[in-house]
C-alpha cells in the first residue's frame, strides 16, 4: 500500500506590507472596523514588477529544502491559484522551469480559497496511485491585482503570497482523507464578472475586479466549514478532540471563531494568521501551516485538518497526520 505525507513545507510573503492606516487614506474605513470585522491588521502585497511565480517559486524553494529533497526528484508540479502570471503557459509550468525541472506533469488549478486544499487532494491521488512519488504542491497569489482599492467592502480584506508543501510516497499514512465539493448555484456571491471567454475588454480597462456578497458568504462559509470538517472526521471515525490543530483557510477571524465554537474547538488548536497576511486566497493554508512549522507548534505525528471555502463556491478539507 502506498500512501501520501507532507515532507517539507514553505512560504513567501512579498516585502511590502499595507496596513489598515494606509488603507483608512485611500477609502471610507477605520482601522477599528477592519480589526473588528475581519480580525486583519495587515496584508502583504507584491510589488509591481513580482508575480505569482516569482511567489510560488521562493515558497517552493523553502519546501524543497525543507523536505531535503533534490529538485530533480519532483515528478509532479500541481499550483493553485487564482491570478496566473499568464492566460497560458500554466504558472505550473512556468514554475517548472525556474526550478530547472523538465519533463514532469505541471498544471494549475483553479478553486479560488480552495485551490490548495483541492491541489494536495490531486497530488494525493497521484501518489496514492503510484503515478508519482515526489510532488511539488503550490498555493500561490497576486490577490491585489484582482482588487478594486476604491471598494472598500472588498480592498481591505485581500494580500499576496505563497505557500507550498512536497507530498512524498510513504509507508504510513500521512496524508489521510481529503474531501471536496463544489456548488456553482452560488457562483454569484463571490466573482470576478469578466474573463478570457466573457467581457474580455473589461480585463484591459477597470472592470475585472472581485465582487462579493460578503454577508451571505459569512453565513454559507460558517455552516459549510463545521460540515466539511464533519465529513472529515466521520470518515476516518475520530472526534474533533483527536485533532492537534485547525489550519483554516484564513478568510476572517469571525468565520473561523464560529466555525470552532460550533465544533467545539478552543482557540489554542487553531492557527490563525489572518491579522498579519489578510485572505491570501490558495496561499492561506500553506501560508499558515508553514508559520506554524517553522515556529515550533506542529510536530511531527500530529493531527492537523485543514478546511477551506472559496469562490465557486468550493469548499473542502484534508486531515493529515504530519
Ligand atoms: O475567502 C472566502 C470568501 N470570503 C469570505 O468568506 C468573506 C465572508 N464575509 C466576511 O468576511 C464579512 O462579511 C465582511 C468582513 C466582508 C464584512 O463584515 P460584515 O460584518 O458582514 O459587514 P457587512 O457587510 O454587513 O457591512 C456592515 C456595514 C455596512 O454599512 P451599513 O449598510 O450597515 O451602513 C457596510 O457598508 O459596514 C460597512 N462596511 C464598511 N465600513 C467600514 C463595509 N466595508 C467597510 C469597511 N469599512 N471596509
Amino acid at each position: 500500500m502506498i500512501y501520501s505525507r507532507i515532507a517539507g513545507t514553505g512560504s513567501y510573503l512579498p516585502d511590502k506590507v499595507v496596513t489598515n492606516a494606509d488603507l483608512e487614506k485611500i477609502v471610507d474605513t477605520t482601522d477599528e472596523w477592519i480589526r473588528e470585522r475581519s480580525g486583519i491588521h495587515q496584508r502583504h502585497v507584491a510589488a509591481d514588477d513580482e508575480t505569482t511565480c516569482d511567489l510560488a517559486e521562493h515558497a517552493a524553494r523553502r519546501a524543497i529544502e525543507a523536505a531535503g529533497v533534490e529538485a530533480g526528484s519532483i515528478d509532479l508540479i500541481v499550483l493553485a491559484t487564482t491570478t496566473p502570471d499568464l492566460v497560458f503557459p500554466s504558472t505550473a509550468c512556468l514554475l517548472q522551469e525556474r526550478l530547472g525541472i523538465h519533463d514532469c506533469a505541471a498544471f494549475d488549478i483553479q478553486a479560488v480559497c480552495t485551490g490548495f486544499v483541492y491541489a494536495l487532494s490531486v497530488a494525493d491521488k497521484f501518489v496514492r496511485t503510484g503515478a508519482a512519488r515526489c510532488a511539488l504542491v503550490v498555493g500561490a497569489e497576486t490577490f491585489t491585482r484582482i482588487i478594486d482599492w476604491s471598494d472598500r467592502k472588498t480592498c481591505v480584506l485581500f494580500g499576496d503570497g505563497a505557500g507550498a508543501v512536497i507530498v512524498e510516497a510513504a509507508d504510513a499514512p500521512g496524508v489521510l482523507s481529503t474531501h471536496l465539493h463544489a456548488d456553482g448555484r452560488y457562483a454569484d456571491l463571490l466573482l470576478v464578472p469578466a474573463g478570457v471567454s466573457k467581457d474580455y475588454q473589461k480585463l484591459r480597462g477597470h472592470g475585472a475586479f472581485v465582487r462579493m456578497e460578503g454577508n451571505q458568504l459569512f453565513k454559507v462559509a460558517v455552516n459549510t466549514l463545521s460540515g466539511i470538517v464533519e465529513e472529515a472526521l466521520t470518515a476516518n471515525g475520530i472526534g474533533i478532540d483527536a485533532v492537534d490543530w485547525l489550519i483554516p483557510h484564513q478568510a476572517n477571524k469571525r468565520i473561523i471563531a464560529a466555525t470552532a465554537r460550533k465544533l467545539g474547538l478552543s482557540d489554542e488548536r487553531i492557527i490563525v494568521t489572518v491579522a498579519e497576511h489578510g485572505n491570501t486566497s490558495a496561499a492561506s493554508i500553506p501560508l499558515a501551516l508553514d508559520v506554524a512549522v517553522r515556529d515550533g507548534r506542529v510536530k511531527r505525528g500530529q493531527l492537523l485538518l485543514l478546511e477551506a471555502f472559496g469562490g465557486g463556491l468550493t469548499w473542502g478539507a484534508a486531515l493529515v497526520r504530519y
